[in-house]
């Protein structure tokens, strides 16, 4: 059965935003050893990549290959030829048809649609945001497993993980690691 992992990329304060801290923004030759974790030890088994709409257009917009920037590191290039090879799925009620390679539109129920996928052919899933599909999944603990990315920062605006729930949610933890700018990855399965 093909496995479903929530991404999730907060602030302290469960914000999905990507501020500065010290760093953090620096050029570097090797991808931060938590995107490793999440992303490229994954290209293999991951086939297929789920994204709201705002997250899916954004994604597009910046990581396709055809965004790159000349003189970029060869581990951004590699991961934009990634998302473009990957299957995407959009979750949209408003768009009809996407010009992003190897993607597809769908629309309903979240606990329906990842069902519907786990049943399909293929390799694992990552649900990669943005922030209001992911939140929807951790209200009803919709994935097997979940990478928190936990930016040492309390920034106080932008879009929220964490909203009103239905009741109690236990996860078990598997590993934590430290990043190269004092991030931390918490990695957590499903207690069903
Ligand atoms: N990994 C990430 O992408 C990530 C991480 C952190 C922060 N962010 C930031 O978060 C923002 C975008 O995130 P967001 O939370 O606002 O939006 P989002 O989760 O990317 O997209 C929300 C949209 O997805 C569609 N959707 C969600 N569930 C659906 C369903 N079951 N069926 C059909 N359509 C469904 C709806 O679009 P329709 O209106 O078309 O129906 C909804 O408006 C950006 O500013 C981004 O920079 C992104």
């Amino acid at each position: 059965m093909r496995k479903i992992t929530a991404n999730v990329y907060m602030t302290l304060d469960g914000r999905g935003v990507f501020p500065e801290y010290p760093t953090s923004g620096q050029p570097s030759t090797e991808p931060n050893p938590l995107f490793r974790n999440m992303w490229y030890d994954r290209f293999d088994d991951v086939t297929t990549v789920v994204m709201g709409r705002r997250s899916f257009l954004g994604h597009q917009q910046t990581w396709s290959e055809k965004a790159l920037d000349p003189g970029e590191p060869a581990w951004l290039i590699d991961y934009r030829r990634y998302l473009d090879r990957v299957e995407k799925v959009c979750l949209s009620h408003r768009l009809t048809s996407s010009d992003w390679e190897n993607s597809r539109i769908l629309s309903g129920d979240l606990a329906e649609i990842l069902k519907k996928m786990k049943g399909e052919e293929g390799g694992n899933i990552i649900l990669e945001g943005g922030p209001a599909v992911v939140r929807e999944c951790l209200r009803r603990n919709l994935a097997d497993d979940y990478w928190f990315f936990v930016m040492p920062v309390v920034y106080g605006k932008g879009p929220r993980y964490w909203g009103p729930m239905d009741g109690q949610t236990t996860l078990g933890l598997i590993e934590t690691k430290p990043g190269k700018n004092k991030e931390i990855l918490l990695h957590y399965e499903a207690v069903r």
